[in-house]
């Protein structure tokens, strides 16, 4: 028997999350499929946004870096995502983004392995990690190799004694297959070398025990799915043993042992904190506290089984009701292998894209044929996913897709 509306109504009802969407702010009519690109807005934003520009910056001023804690706030949000990601109290900080996270702890690492010659990554990884690995080795003068492993199921064997960094996005920006962190990172150890995770993809979305892992180090970034806002700072996570082994190349002044004694010479201060490197963005650290908190109410085991749940909804009704539109489920079927997000691959997957989020169905193209839907339990329904299926039907039906409208290429996909 097909699945009806009714039935998802039915899935909706029982859900022990339904009540959570209430918490965030979602256009009229829209269903919103990106929370792997942008979460939406927590209702509680505005608020303390206001709270913070009249009380704090206006009235306050200067003198909030004590007393309204700005100071702080890198340490604070970073013990709050900690709990999110598997981590203990000062092994994370909020700070700057995944990109410029990621180019500090590879150089650390790096230093931290004298004699070892080789960063095993993946072919195929979101560019910004690649393009970081090339900067570095760039800047180690032919002394340093990447080694991006185009088979994903061949990373594990490429990690040997000459390896001193492995650098890998546990969730795949694309196809959302999720790599074995538990065998590659012991693999890593085994022979010496350090583990570094990008956690973008699953922050907020699927459990990650870092500590448990016994993972070296990680960065991810706060405006996917846990709406922390556009461009809100990322994360970089370094394991307690390891923080006064590294240091980092961005010697600022935020990372200096004694920041207000205005000295010549740089001396990271013990931690965490000689991870950052100046002067935070408070503002956005504030904005992003907030869906911070919102998360923090949640266990993330209920949020990894719905959005499993989700995606599996998502692709028994792609496969019932659009098959013959020539789509291809490109990302694992296999729940377990996934994350949160599934992509389809498609010959006019920009067009179709436009086409739904002329509809309000939102989610994302990335190059060259795949569009993303990404699955934030929070804020979705199955209901939503049966709607959007149902709009996608009727796009691929009508060929609306193929209208010249859907064919202009914007900037951002
Ligand atoms: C896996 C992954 N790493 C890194 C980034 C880039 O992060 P940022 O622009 O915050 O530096 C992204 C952005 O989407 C990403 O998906």
């Amino acid at each position: 028997m097909p699945l009806t509306l009714a039935d998802t109504e039915a899935l909706d009802l029982v859900d022990p999350l339904k009540n959570a969407k209430s918490e965030f702010s979602i256009p009229e009519n829209t269903i919103y499929l990106n929370s792997n690109s942008l979460g939406v807005m927590p209702k509680a934003v505005p608020e303390r946004i206001q709270d913070f520009t009249t009380r704090e910056w206006s009235n306050d001023l200067i003198g909030s870096w004590n007393h309204n804690k700005w100071f702080e706030a890198p340490y604070r949000i970073g013990d709050k995502i900690a709990r999110i990601i598997g981590a203990s109290d000062s092994e994370v900080v909020a700070t700057d983004c995944a990109s410029i996270n990621l180019y500090k702890l590879v150089v650390a690492a790096l230093n931290a392995r004298p004699g070892r010659t080789r960063i095993v990554t993946e072919a195929g990884n979101f560019p910004t990690d690649l393009y970081m690995l090339q900067s570095v080795a760039e800047s180690f003068a032919g002394d340093v190799e990447i080694v991006a492993v185009q088979d994903r199921n061949k990373i594990i064997e490429e990690i040997d004694e000459r390896t001193a960094l492995v650098v890998l996005t546990d969730v795949h920006y694309k196809t959302s297959h999720l790599l074995d962190r538990k065998a590659i990172t012991e693999r890593t150890h085994q022979h010496g070398a350090l583990i570094l995770w990008d956690l973008c993809h699953s922050a907020g979305a699927l459990p990650v025990d870092l500590n448990e892992l016994e993972a070296d180090l990680a960065v991810g970034c706060t405006y996917k799915y846990l709406s922390g806002g556009p461009g809100a700072p990322g994360f970089i996570f370094v394991a307690k043993h390891l923080q006064n082994q590294l240091t980092q190349p961005l010697q600022g002044w935020w990372g200096h042992a004694e920041p207000f004694k205005f000295v010549d010479d740089y001396a990271p201060t013990e931690g965490i904190g000689r991870f950052l490197c100046s002067t935070q963005s408070v503002l956005a650290l504030t904005a992003m506290e907030v869906g911070i908190d919102v998360f923090l109410k949640y266990e993330m085991k209920d949020i990894r089984r719905k959005s499993q749940k989700l995606g599996q909804l998502f692709i028994e009704l792609i496969e019932e009701r659009c098959a013959g539109f020539q789509f291809t489920i490109a990302s694992p079927r296999d729940p377990e292998q996934r994350g949160s997000h599934v992509a389809l691959a498609h010959d006019n997957a920009y067009a179709i894209m436009q086409a739904l989020i002329k509809h309000k169905v939102i989610g994302d193209f990335r190059a060259p044929d795949t569009i993303r839907f990404g699955f934030s339990p929070l804020y979705m329904s199955y209901a939503d996913i049966w709607n959007a299926v149902t709009i996608l039907e009727e796009v691929m039906q009508t060929a609306q897709w193929d209208r010249k409208e859907f064919q202009i290429v914007n900037s951002v996909t």
